[in-house]
């Protein structure tokens, strides 16, 4: 038996007319775990999610769920449930029929539809609308309700399609933590699209990153944001600073990149015997780790790639100063850093100025295209 809630092997979609929308997609989720797909516009999110539901057929590949093949069972045989972005309520009918409705079309006796529902409205505190209609709720009850129809028919896993995209900023992050909380407490899977990338590192246990249609990387969000394994993901997720040039040593744990700054060293982001010295690639650093310094500033005792540039600019925000480098005419960079780090140290608009790192930060990946 397997230990996976869900399982996608070599899923492919074409649609009718020849659009592939989804190609080799493999993935394994356990039970319990909060995984968000991301990526652009077009990329393949709904489609993954629908094929899952049983709202669209799969070309090719199995779906498998708790170790049993699902590949080709009608959607209202799969122990999911979905949650789309307009959330599909039916206008005429109140928050408790609206709840109650997916167990009687299955036919739940009831008495136990009245139990369930009561357990759920009040889970969801939606206790003082519950003999109201649609048109009387606030975005974020609108956005309970939606949850509390997918969660009564009690889905091993619940598909969550950009559920949060209709609400302002401010609701959507306080929803965000009532949503991590509940899937926590209920522990049941969840697979929550979002284009949104702060809002997949957010709430994902892990992340799945798709671009056109294919996953470009699984990680864990700390992992995704600081080893980028593609130039897309370094490009997509976070805020890296990113060095083109071509592969010099690789090792094991080390790897070298010839650029027009110099030699710059990190952690391989690919199979060291997949690569071969020459090819195109990528020393990727996140902003975070990369420090403004004047060229004469003393260096400690960890050995630090570096590249120099001079300031074009300085944005103050606050105690916040954004500090604008050039290092060439192909290449400007914008660090963000505090005011009581950056002042009374002789870096003006016009300084020359080292931009310092530990390499041990650096990703470096293959740029394929
Ligand atoms: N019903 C459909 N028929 C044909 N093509 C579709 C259909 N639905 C989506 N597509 C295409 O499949 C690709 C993936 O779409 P989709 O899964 O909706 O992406 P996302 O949710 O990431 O924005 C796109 O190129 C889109 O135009
Ligand atoms: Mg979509």
């Amino acid at each position: 038996m397997t230990n996976f809630d869900l399982e996608l092997v070599k899923i492919r979609k074409v649609y009718p007319g020849g659009t592939v929308a989804v190609e080799d997609f493999d993935l394994q989720v356990s039970k319990g775990e909060f995984i968000s797909f991301v990526g652009p516009s077009g990329c393949g999110k709904t489609t993954t999610l629908r094929m899952i539901a049983g709202l669209e057929s799969i070309t090719s590949g199995e779906l498998l769920i708790r170790g049993r093949n699902f590949t080709h069972v009608p959607t209202e045989k799969r122990p999911t449930s979905t949650i789309f972005q307009n959330y599909a309520i039916f206008p005429h009918m109140t928050v408790r029929q609206n709840i109650a409705f997916g167990l009687q079309v299955r036919n739940v006796p009831s008495d136990e539809v009245k139990r369930r529902v009561d357990t759920i409205i009040e889970k969801l505190e939606l206790g003082d609308v519950a003999d109201a209609k649609e048109s009387a709720l606030s975005g974020g009850q609108k956005q309970r309700l939606a949850l509390g129809r997918g969660l009564v028919t009690e889905p091993e896993i619940l598909l969550l399609d950009e559920p949060l995209g209709a609400l302002d900023a401010n609701l959507r992050k306080s929803i965000q933590e009532e949503l991590k909380i509940l899937q926590r407490d209920l522990g049941i899977t969840f697979v929550f699209v979002t284009h949104a990338q702060s809002e997949a590192l957010s709430m994902g246990d892990r992340v799945v990153v798709m671009n056109s249609g294919r996953v470009e990387q699984i990680s864990a969000p700390f992992e995704l944001y600081t080893r980028p394994k593609s130039p897309f993901v370094a490009r997509f997720i976070g805020r890296n600073k990113i060095i083109d040039g071509q592969l010099a040593e690789i090792g094991a744990g080390r790897a070298t990149v010839q650029t027009r700054f110099g030699l710059l060293s990190g952690v391989p982001g690919f199979d060291p015997a997949a690569a071969r010295p020459g090819a195109q690639a990528l020393a990727v650093v996140p902003s975070e780790y990369v420090g403004v310094h004047r060229a004469d500033d003393p260096r400690g005792d960890t050995p630090l790639d570096s590249v120099k540039g001079t300031v074009t600019a300085m944005d103050r925000v606050g105690q916040v100063i954004y500090v604008s480098v050039r290092l060439d005419d192909r290449l400007d960079v914008r660090l963000e850093t505090y005011r009581d780090k950056l002042e009374g140290r002789g870096i003006e608009p016009g300084s020359e100025v080292e931009l310092r790192w530990n390499p041990e930060r650096t990703t470096i990946v293959l740029d394929a295209g």
